[in-house]
């Protein structure tokens, strides 16, 4: 049976640790989000951002516009945003609505103030070995997971499923930093399970039941970034946790793996900024 890798247990000593530390700050960083459109999974997951930073006494604002809101409006808001001196963090919550270009407004946002770490400038110093302001959330939170637990990432072979901006490309750019073996897959990927099947460390990215027993070898590490509504109406993730947690060492339960980690990367992000914004 698989040691099972606690997202909420981590993101609870973090939350414990940033609550002391922002208790102290005669100024307490704020938050803003911009929440565009009614996807039902975004509202949800902007609410817990909301609730996470109440918790810790960062201040949090969330914007939101109708699914027909324009171009001009978010760009007006962005800008206004980063002119603010008392706004340390933007996040554009995504996916933006269809008529929108999501590159253009997410490199609106001024480089310090992204919290995502997803405009061109972090990404970039990401993707160069630079230093960006801050890492991707999920991505940092995965790291910190593994960190917790003593998981080695030199020398081993991460297999990351998934090639998003928010996820696969900033995980596999982490993981490379931290001198694994890295392979990227996507839904493209002939025989994904003769390649899955030689990871050590395992990120599945991709928001569907994909990797099965047959796709693991048994001393494998697998992050189940994917999390969704089962046939069932059960809450599930890329991974068949039942039979694959018999044979892997470590594997993340969905849900209270990742998520809580992504949470918890987005408050040490903004606390971070804000910290870089008073050099
Ligand atoms: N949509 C799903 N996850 C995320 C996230 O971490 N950040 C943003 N901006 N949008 C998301």
């Amino acid at each position: 049976m698989a040691v099972i890798l606690d997202g909420k247990k981590l993101r609870d000593k973090i939350f414990e640790q940033l609550a002391l530390k922002i208790e102290k700050m005669p100024v307490k960083p704020t938050l803003a989000v911009i929440l565009a459109g009614d996807d039902g999974a975004s509202k949800i997951y902007v609410n817990n951002k909301r609730k996470s930073a109440q918790k810790l006494g960062i201040n949090s604002v969330v914007y939101e516009y109708p699914s027909d809101v324009s171009e001009t409006e978010l760009l007006n808001k962005i800008d206004e945003l980063n002119r603010d001196k008392s706004v340390n963090a933007v996040l554009v919550q995504l996916p933006l609505p269809k008529h929108i270009d999501k590159f253009k407004i997410i490199n609106a946002i001024s480089p310090i103030k992204d919290v995502d770490g997803l405009t061109v400038y972090n990404s970039g110093k990401l993707f160069t070995g630079e230093k960006p302001y801050v890492y991707p959330c999920t991505p940092k939170g995965i790291l910190l997971l593994l960190d917790e637990y003593g998981i080695e990432i030199e020398g081993r072979h991460a297999v990351v499923i998934g090639r998003s901006n928010l996820v696969g490309k900033p995980a596999a750019q982490m993981l490379l930093r931290r001198n694994a073996t890295v392979t990227m897959c996507s839904s493209y990927t002939k025989n994904l399970a003769d390649i899955t099947k030689t990871a050590d460390i395992l990120v599945s990215a991709v928001g569907k039941s994909i990797v099965g027993e047959n796709y693991i070898k048994s001393d494998c590490v697998v992050v189940d970034v994917g999390i969704f509504k089962g046939d069932d109406g059960k809450t599930r993730g890329d991974v068949n946790f039942d039979s694959v947690s018999k044979s892997v060492s470590y594997i993340t339960p969905v849900p209270g793996g990742v998520g809580p980690m992504t949470i918890a990367s987005l408050m040490l992000n903004t606390v971070e900024l804000f910290e870089k914004q008073q050099l």
